[in-house]
């Protein structure tokens, strides 16, 4: 028996710019999912959708190391983080499972054949993702990243934690959104054909903030950390992806002073998901959010990518 998890992510700043190949800054946080596999008498079959993702997984692995059969296996799983929710949790169901058949096959890994095979299995829920979820949950802490080309994406993690002044992040649940990522990846991508000199100002604009962001990070400055949050906030809600039920959220965090963003693909219709949220008083939005019955996670950002469990 095996058991691996990987954490899933969010995007400190960057989404949908990064499908355009603008950097994007992640970091992988403490709301894991875990696989355990073993050896199985009899195939057991799973619900549809995770039956295709191990089909294509599977397959994936046998063309690449060459091998005509997979033993009979069972899995089960154990999930920490909420689905639908920006937290990548289709990038982290591909990654673990990719990680634990290869260990239950025996193979050696390394995180870039995990992130190509996997990379198959989250095209399933996505079409073409950039890539950057699956490389934080795999990789963990906080990870720059880029896709310049559909054969050439980019990952470094952070030389640096950040700065003893950032505080806290914490999550706040604006619901689920109506629409896959897919969708609003489409939304933008509609943007882009009928303003393509708005959407490439956007995505300028973002790529900016993004490496300001990381700045911020490293020198502890609070208020500038605040204005890229607000500010890729913006572009945000100017490429679409941010529905008025959490730009009304929104803009009460930042009434109170703090700064909150989508995470992730967002959502227009309904609610978008979790929202990133910082301030420099964070208990402040915690009244705010227990007064309003809002959901909170805290979370811890940087955490440890995959791993073996057991
Ligand atoms: O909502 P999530 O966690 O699936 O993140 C999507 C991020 C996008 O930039 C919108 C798409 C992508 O493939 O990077």
């Amino acid at each position: 028996m095996i058991t691996v998890s990987v954490p899933s992510k969010i995007h400190l700043l960057g989404e949908h710019a990064v499908v355009y190949g603008k950097p994007a800054l992640l970091a992988a946080i403490n709301k894991r999912i875990f696989v355990t596999v073993s050896g199985a008498e009899k195939k057991k079959i799973d619900d549809p959708s995770l039956e295709k993702l191990k089909r294509i997984i599977e397959s994936t692995i046998k063309k690449k190391y060459r091998i005509s059969k997979i033993p009979l296996y069972s899995i089960s799983i154990s999930s920490h983080i909420p689905a639908g929710s920006g937290l990548g949790s289709s990038a982290a169901l591909s990654a673990v499972l990719t990680f634990a058949l290869l260990t239950f096959l025996g193979k050696r890994v390394d995180k870039s054949t995990i992130f190509d095979i996997a990379y198959e299995g989250e095209a399933f829920f996505h079409g073409k993702p950039s890539g950057g979820d699956l490389a934080t949950v795999i990789e963990g802490g906080l990870l720059w990243y880029r896709k310049d080309f559909e054969f050439l994406k980019m990952f470094t993690p952070l030389p640096f934690r950040p700065h003893k002044n950032i505080g806290k992040f914490i999550l706040i649940n604006s619901g689920k959104p109506k629409e896959s990522t897919r969708e609003m990846v489409d939304i933008v991508a509609r943007l882009k054909k009928s303003n393509p000199k708005k959407t490439k100002a956007l995505f300028e604009s973002q790529e900016e903030l993004t490496k300001q962001m990381v700045k911020a990070l490293k020198s502890g400055d609070e208020n500038k950390l605040i204005n890229c949050i607000r500010f890729g906030e913006r572009n945000l809600e100017e490429l679409g992806v941010v529905g008025e039920k959490s730009q009304s959220i929104i803009k009460a965090i930042e009434r109170l002073g703090g700064a909150a963003k989508i995470n992730g693909g967002g959502g227009a219709k309904n609610g978008s998901g979790m929202l990133l949220v910082y301030h420099k008083d964070i208990k402040k939005v915690l009244k705010h959010v227990r007064k309003n019955n809002l959901e909170v996670l805290r979370i811890q950002i940087g955490v440890e990518g995959l791993r073996r469990d057991e």
